[in-house]
């Protein structure tokens, strides 16, 4: 398994591992993530465990994806994801979480602009989508913050 190490200056993005499994459980479980991504709530630990393996085997799988990678503190704490997950036609779409406790520290924001440029090399692509929910207000300054271009707007 190849090395994928981002640090920036309060976060490293890292590989998953098996040991996550419980963080991973108890960080999807909160109320945004419910309403904005139900797909990527796990409601035991077994659960992410068995998401947490799938995503792992992604890492060495010709770059199909998803390819969703922890982020972590540099104090330790596990506080969520980014995540770069395949379109159709060779487009991709970045995705991120951060846990309710951690929100409105800019985590979010640090990590996409770290992460963004360095998959977007590995790819070998040169744009990425952000895609989110008109009524998800945080998710959408996260990319404005993130400078995206706004290519459509629909209800
Ligand atoms: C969206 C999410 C990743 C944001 O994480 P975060 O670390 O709090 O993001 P940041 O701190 O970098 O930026 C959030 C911005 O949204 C703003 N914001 C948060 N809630 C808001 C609301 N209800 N209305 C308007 N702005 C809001 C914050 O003030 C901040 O902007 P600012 O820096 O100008 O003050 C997090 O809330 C989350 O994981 N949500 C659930 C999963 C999800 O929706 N993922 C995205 C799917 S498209």
């Amino acid at each position: 398994m190849q090395n994928f190490k981002i640090e920036t200056d309060r976060l490293v993005i890292t590989k998953f591992d098996e040991s996550m499994a419980e963080i991973v459980h108890l960080n999807s479980l909160d109320v945004y993530n419910r309403k904005f991504v139900p797909d990527e709530v796990f409601e035991t630990i077994e659960e992410a465990r068995g998401a947490i393996l799938f995503l792992m085997s992604c890492y060495d799988g010709e770059n199909k994806g998803p390819l969703v990678y922890p982020i972590i503190l540099k104090s330790g704490e596990n506080i969520g994801y980014v995540q770069a997950v395949p379109l159709k036609d060779g487009e991709w779409e970045i995705g991120y979480h951060i846990a309710e406790n951690y929100t409105g520290n800019d985590y979010a924001t640090e990590a996409v602009m770290a992460f963004a440029p360095v998959i977007a090399n590995q790819l070998g692509i040169t744009h990425i989508w952000g895609i989110s929910r008109g009524d998800n207000l945080a998710s959408c300054k996260v990319l404005e913050k993130c400078s995206f271009n706004l290519q459509d707007k629909s209800i």
